[in-house]
């Protein structure tokens, strides 16, 4: 271990509360759906049961539907919107002994189930053993989070997985969904006190309160057809193709197809892998000719949305075909990406520097996050460009030797901005490190 691991493995336990963590502490004091996965990826290098703990912990807030929800909430008070704006209390579909919020996040789970089982292999003895256990008794849950993906989300012809909410893209204020957002018309509701500017240095690292005027109408809109999902195709006025979203549910439903053969369920990993695979041709089909990086679909007003930003690599964290693949890593890499001449890191901004909408220092609309710096490592590397991989791994590393943790950072200046000791990012520098 090294000093940077040491303080990352602090981070998680301070942020442990028993069987779940807090994706920050102040900030986001609940369990995250996407953030309780790459935490879990973190555990698994410390404590391969710990691990497991948090991923059951998340299982306990699944839908009947099959969905995980974005937020599990703990009794912890600071964040908003909290219970009683979501108001999916009491709901058929909702779990009956937690409270959760009613939308999703992108389906990185059975990555991080994948991960933790190779580490424990590796470690052997009761790690792996607690695994395999683990594994057969959650592989169904996990396959009914893909299946509700691809039954409830997956209806459009274009095959792209539908979201319904900028937050269940995890990617809040990206200019991926200015156009779409331009288009939700605000209606009357309750007044509200935002709680999230209070947790940062200034609220220009923060989504506008024009956004969030748009996310709470949104929830709004979703309460009153009780978040049922074909309902919701109806009413909801934000209602996209993420193709980014659709790439993370391919790269995760191919390797729980392999994990569901090892278990001996070859026909739910033929299901998965055909899941993969349509999802796979639905990012391919995204790409546009002139830019060639692949884009979203505003499929309520049937246009493409065409910020460029970090969703345009999608295919790098499903795969695509070589050569495709190939140019894509090399235009990541250049000079118009990580090697843009104004960043302070190379790594993959989360807007481009040359786009218009570029701020280097608000949340996704131009900061760099370790996190997701981390996934297209991991993918990089899975699909075979291991060199590419090991350079941005290197500058990541770099990035984290400041030791703050910090939620993302300015693309320019490189200053640390957001929460700091944010759980994911200790966990990615944990997985670094493995
Ligand atoms: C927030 O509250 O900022 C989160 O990103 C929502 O998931």
């Amino acid at each position: 271990a090294t000093p940077l691991t040491h303080a990352a493995a602090d981070v998680l336990r301070a942020n442990d509360r028993g069987e779940q963590t807090v994706a920050a502490p102040l900030l986001y004091p609940h369990q995250w759906s996407w953030d309780a996965a790459f935490v879990a990826i973190g555990w698994g290098t410390v404590s391969v049961p710990r691990a497991l703990d948090e991923l059951r912990h998340l299982l306990r807030g699944q839908w009947r539907t099959g969905m995980i929800p974005q937020i599990l909430f703990s009794a912890e008070p600071g964040y908003f919107p909290g219970p009683q704006r979501w108001r999916t209390v009491g709901l058929a579909a909702a779990p009956s002994d937690v409270v959760t919020s009613g939308i999703c996040q992108p389906a990185v789970h059975s990555l991080a189930v994948w991960i933790i089982g190779e580490q424990a292999h590796r470690n052997g003895g009761a790690d792996a053993e607690a695994f395999d256990l683990f594994l057969a008794d959650t592989f169904d849950a996990w396959l009914a989070w893909h299946t509700w993906l691809d039954d409830a989300r997956g209806t459009h012809p274009s095959g792209l997985i539908e979201i319904h909410h900028p937050w269940e893209s995890g990617m809040d204020n990206s200019p991926r969904w200015d156009a779409a957002c331009a288009r939700v018309r605000v209606g009357e509701m309750a007044p509200y006190i935002r709680e999230d500017t209070k947790h940062v240095a200034d609220s220009g690292e923060r989504p506008a309160d024009a956004d969030y005027d748009r996310y709470l109408w949104l929830v709004e809109q979703l309460v009153s057809v009780r978040y049922d999902d074909a309902a919701a195709r109806e009413v909801i006025d934000f209602r996209v193709g993420d193709v980014f979203f659709t790439a993370v549910h391919a790269l995760s439903a191919d390797l729980l197809a392999r994990l569901g053969t090892r278990l001996g369920r070859t026909t739910e990993a033929a299901t998965l892998r055909e899941m993969a695979a349509r999802a796979r041709a639905a990012v391919a089909a995204t790409v546009d000719p002139g830019t060639g990086h692949a884009r979203d679909y505003d499929m309520r007003a049937g246009e493409w949305l065409t910020a460029s930003t970090i969703g345009g690599f999608a295919a790098l964290i499903c795969g695509a075909e070589p050569r495709e693949y190939t140019r894509l890593v090399a235009d990541l890499l250049g000079p118009a990406w990580c090697g843009h001449a104004s960043l302070a890191n190379p790594l993959p901004p989360t807007t481009s520097p040359d786009s218009p909408v570029f701020v280097s220092r608000n949340y996704w609309r131009g900061p760099q996050w370790p996190v997701i710096t981390w996934l297209f490592t991991w993918a990089l590397r899975h699909h075979g460009e291991s060199e590419a991989a090991d350079a941005i791994a290197a500058a990541g590393r770099r990035q984290l030797a400041d030791g703050t943790f910090a939620e993302y950072y300015d693309a320019v200046s490189g200053a640390a901005l957001g929460s700091r000791d944010q759980s994911w990012t200790a966990a990615a520098a944990l997985a670094w490190a493995a």
